[in-house]
């Protein structure tokens, strides 16, 4: 593939790059850029974190899993652009020094990148920006300081880039029609959409996705439409942007995407394909079950519409043909009633053990509506359908809860794994459920969570 992007400022045009040439080691092995750290090459630790620039922004991301074509028509920063040229630190590396937020060092790069990105965007949620971004000596203390001083410096004129335009690829195509005539002639080739799943297919299990399809390119899947009806959400719109939506629509989802993965896997993954690729413990599946959210999934000219629940057939088994992608999500419009509940062994950036998703509607006291769903719970995100047809009709109280326990089993025969064991789990969804009327009855505190 040809490729052209700016590095720290200047143009580079490759020609015959593979496609699953990761920024990470091009940088490294061949334009001996070593500032930029390999840790765990799976996108967890954040010593990798280079800044991209495009149409809509700078954002930090993951360069061991971000592929070289991804940066046609981008512009990328790696630590070794953050000074200026005459060695002038940038305020965000004064201010690591003055705040000694740095020991070993191995980090620091990864880190003065996120906090320079966070800088540029008038970003100061330090918390979040750098909860992808892992030390082992400093403590995160010094480092936070640091970032805060940084905060109302000047940002350096040297920092806005403005990307060049991207060569033509075939194998990136920049509509959904093109997308379309391409897949279909070749339902054999990986989608490859933010990559933070297909990224470790390379380098963690070595395999060979030759001649991949690229979607970052293509502008249709990127929209979003709000109508009195639905909110539809392109398959390629990234998880930062969705969270960002449902702030507005359904904040309890988007207080969920805050713990899903960090800043830099957010601003890659996409809801796509968090969907597509068919996962029991994806995170957006549960709450777009209980959204009642549709798929709309498109093969060369021909669309077909199914509901999500649908979907997830079996274990590692979706409901969809070869040639086939997912073009957009929508979510109907409703009144909010919907909570999720992501439980991990840790805060941030962790894998959830269980996700629960809830929507019941009551009046008069009593349930008249209730979609409940899980990841974690099964082969699949599933619908909690024996809980749910216990519930309906009956008096919205804790007896009500008592009474459906049994039904739970009824719906989730779920597995031990490192993350809990099969009782566990099952307890805690039954616990969800209790949360969430303690919440809706106000005998709990509305807030969703709390960062320990
Ligand atoms: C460090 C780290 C943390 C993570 N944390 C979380 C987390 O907290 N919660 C969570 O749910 N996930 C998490 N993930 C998993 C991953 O980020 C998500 O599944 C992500 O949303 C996948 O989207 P993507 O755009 O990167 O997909 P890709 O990796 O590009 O693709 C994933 C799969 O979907 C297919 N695909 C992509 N787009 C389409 C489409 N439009 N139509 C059809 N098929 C398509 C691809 O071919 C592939 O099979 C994490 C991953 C990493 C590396
Ligand atoms: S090397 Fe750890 S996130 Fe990239
Ligand atoms: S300074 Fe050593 S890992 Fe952060």
């Amino acid at each position: 593939m040809n490729i052209t992007f700016l590095l720290n400022g200047r143009e580079v045009a490759l020609t015959d790059v593979s496609p699953t040439l990761t920024l990470l080691d091009w940088l490294r092995d061949t334009r001996g850029l070593t500032g930029t750290k390999e840790g765990c090459n799976e996108g967890d630790c954040g010593a990798c974190t280079v800044m991209v620039t495009d149409e809509r922004g700078a954002r930090a991301l993951n360069a061991c899993i971000l592929f070289v074509p991804q940066l046609d028509g981008k512009a990328v920063r790696t630590v070794e652009g953050i000074a200026q040229v005459d060695g002038t630190l940038h305020p965000v590396q004064q201010a690591m020094v003055a705040h000694h937020g740095s020991q070993c060092g191995f980090c620091t790069p990864g880190f003065v990148v996120s906090m320079a990105t966070a800088q540029l965007n008038g970003d100061t949620g330090h918390d979040d920006a750098l909860a992808g971004n892992l030390c082992r000596c400093t403590g995160y203390a010094p480092i936070i300081r640091a970032a805060q001083a940084a905060e109302n410096q000047p940002v350096p004129a040297h920092m806005t880039d403005a990307p060049p335009a991207a060569a033509a690829n075939p194998h990136a195509p920049e509509t959904a029609d093109a997308l379309a005539a391409l897949y279909a002639a070749q339902p054999d080739a990986v989608l490859v959409a933010g990559a933070t799943d297909v990224g470790l297919w390379v380098t963690k299990q070595l395999r060979d996705l030759s001649a991949p399809i690229f979607l970052n390119r293509c502008r249709d899947l990127q929209q979003i439409e709000v109508t009195d009806k639905a909110i539809r959400i392109g398959a390629g719109v990234t998880m930062d942007r969705v969270r960002a939506l449902m702030t507005d629509h359904h904040p309890s989802y988007a207080e969920m995407i805050r713990r899903y993965g960090s800043t830099q896997v957010r601003n890659a993954a996409t809801i796509g394909g968090n969907v597509a690729n068919g996962s029991p413990i994806g995170d957006n599946p549960p709450a777009l079950i209980a959204l009642n959210a549709s798929l709309h999934l498109r093969h060369g000219d021909t669309r077909r519409a199914l509901q999500i629940a649908d979907f997830f057939l079996d274990y590692g088994k979706q409901d969809r043909a070869p040639g086939e992608f997912l073009e957009a999500i929508s979510i109907p419009r409703q009144p909010d009633r919907l909570r999720v509940y992501k439980l991990s062994k840790r805060f941030d950036q962790d894998i959830s053990a269980v996700c629960g998703a809830f929507a019941i509607t009551t009046e008069n006291g009593r349930v008249t509506g209730a979609r409940i769903a899980f990841g974690g719970m099964a082969g699949i995100p599933k619908r909690a359908r024996a809980v749910e047809a216990a519930l309906q009709g009956k008096p919205w109280t804790e007896a009500t809860l008592e009474a459906v326990r049994d039904a739970w089993a009824e719906d989730f025969q779920p597995l031990s794994d490192m993350r809990a064991s099969a009782s566990y789990r099952l307890e805690a969804a039954r616990n969800m459920l209790s949360r969430y009327f303690l919440e809706d009855s106000g005998g709990a505190s509305s807030v969703l969570e709390v960062r320990p």
